[in-house]
C-alpha cells in the first residue's frame, strides 16, 4: 500500500504552517486591523492593499467544475515551476535521494533538484522518443523518490505511451509526476481522471499555454487530498495574487477566447508541418501535441544565428541529446509564421549559392 506519510521527508510529518491573518478569520467584518494592511488603500488607482485568499477558494470551485477534480485535490502554484520545487522539498532528502527524469525533456526538474540539493537520475527516451518503462525501473531504488514524466514532452512535442506510464504508476515506488503543461493541444485526456487510483500520481497544468496567462504565473497541481495537504502547509501563505485569482476567474468562466486561439494554433500547427518539410534545409518536422514543433535542420546553430538577425527568436536545442540538429519553433500567428517560412527560405537559398 502506498503511504504518503512515510515518503514525506520526516522532519514535515508534524509541521505546523504558518497561520496567516486571513486562515485565522476568513469571515466578513466591517473593519479590518488584523493583517497590518494599509487601511488607506493603495499607492495606485485600484486598490490592491488587502491579502488575497490563500486558499485561492473561489478559482478552485470554479477549476474543481472544469477539471471535474474535487476542489480540495488541486493545488496553485506561482507557476507550476512552484509545485515542482515544493514536491522536491517535500520528498527528497539533500544528499541523499533523487528524482528520475526523462532526457529530452523540460530542464526545470533537474534545475529545481540541484537547488534542493538532490540528485537527478537520467533515463533516456529511445531515439524515437518514446519512453521504456523498464528501464526506468532498473534505475529505480529506495531513495528515488519521484519520476517526472512531460507529456506532451518538452521539447520533442510527443505524447508518452498510456501502457508505459500505467505500469510506472503501479511500480515506480515514489511518486510520478506527470506534467501537462501543453494537454490542451493534444488529442489525448488528462491523466487527471486516474487520480482515485494511483495514490502516487501528481498531475501537472498550467495558464501559461493555451490560456495565454503565462506572466500571471499560475500552474495547477492534481493529486490525492493528502498530497495537496502537504503542499499546501509548506507553500509560502499568500503565493498567488490577488491579480492572478481575478484574472484566472475571469478566464475560466469566459472560455470563448481560449478555445478560439485554441484552434487557431492548432491550425497553424498543422499549417507548418506541411510547409516547413518543403524547405531545402529541413531534414524532418516531428509530429506535435504541443504548441511547438522540434524540427530537424541542416545547420542549426548558423539558422538560429540567422533568424536572429532577421528578429526571429527560435530555441536552439542542436546540443540536447537525442535533439542534435534540431531548432525548437513555437507555433505563432499567421503573420509571424509567415515571416519564420520567409526566412527559413531565404536561409535555404543563401545556402545554396555558398556551395
Ligand atoms: C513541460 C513544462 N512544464 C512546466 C512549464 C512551466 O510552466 P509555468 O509557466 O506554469 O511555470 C513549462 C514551461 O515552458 C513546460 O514546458
Amino acid at each position: 500500500m502506498f503511504d504518503i506519510n512515510s515518503l514525506l521527508r520526516p522532519h514535515l510529518r508534524n509541521l505546523t504552517p504558518y497561520s496567516s491573518a486571513r486562515d485565522e478569520f476568513s469571515g466578513t467584518a466591517q473593519v479590518y486591523l488584523d493583517a497590518n494592511e494599509n487601511s488607506f488603500g493603495s499607492a495606485t488607482a485600484e486598490d490592491f492593499n488587502r491579502y488575497p485568499d490563500p486558499h485561492q477558494r473561489r478559482v478552485k470551485r470554479m477549476l474543481a467544475r472544469l477539471k471535474e477534480v474535487p476542489a480540495d485535490q488541486i493545488f496553485l502554484g506561482n507557476g507550476s515551476d512552484e509545485p515542482i520545487d515544493l514536491l522536491i522539498r517535500a520528498f527528497c532528502q539533500p544528499g541523499q535521494d533523487h528524482i528520475l527524469i526523462l532526457p529530452p525533456t523540460y530542464g526545470m526538474y533537474s534545475v529545481s533538484a540541484t537547488i534542493n540539493g538532490v540528485g537527478v537520475r537520467e533515463v533516456l527516451l529511445r531515439p524515437n522518443f518514446s519512453l521504456d518503462a523498464n528501464a526506468v525501473l532498473s534505475n529505480t531504488d529506495r531513495n528515488s523518490k519521484i519520476l517526472f514524466i512531460c507529456s506532451p514532452n518538452n521539447p520533442t512535442g510527443n505524447l508518452m505511451d498510456r501502457v508505459a506510464v500505467e505500469k510506472l504508476l503501479q511500480e515506480f515506488p515514489g511518486l510520478v509526476v506527470v506534467d501537462e503543461a501543453y494537454i490542451d493541444y493534444c488529442r489525448e485526456d488528462s491523466w487527471t481522471c486516474r487520480l482515485e487510483e494511483f495514490p502516487n500520481l501528481v498531475v501537472l497544468q498550467t495558464f501559461s499555454k493555451a490560456w495565454g496567462l503565462a506572466a500571471l504565473r499560475l500552474g495547477m497541481a492534481f493529486a490525492s487530498r493528502e498530497l495537496i495537504e502537504i503542499l499546501n502547509k509548506i507553500k509560502p501563505p499568500y503565493n498567488i495574487s490577488q491579480l492572478s485569482q481575478q484574472y484566472a476567474l475571469r478566464a475560466i468562466t469566459n472560455r470563448d477566447k481560449m478555445k478560439r486561439q485554441l484552434a487557431l494554433t492548432l491550425f497553424e500547427r498543422q499549417q507548418l508541418e506541411q510547409r516547413l518539410p518543403q524547405l531545402a534545409i529541413v531534414e524532418k518536422v516531428y509530429p506535435s501535441e504541443a504548441n511547438f514543433l522540434l524540427v530537424k535542420v541542416q545547420e542549426a546553430r548558423p539558422l538560429y544565428d540567422f533568424l536572429l538577425e532577421k528578429g526571429i527568436v527560435v530555441r536552439d536545442r542542436s546540443r540536447v541529446q537525442l535533439c542534435e540538429g534540431c531548432l525548437r519553433i513555437t507555433v505563432g500567428t499567421p503573420n509571424e509564421n509567415e515571416q519564420l517560412l520567409e526566412a527559413l527560405a531565404a536561409f535555404s537559398v543563401k545556402e545554396k549559392q555558398a556551395i
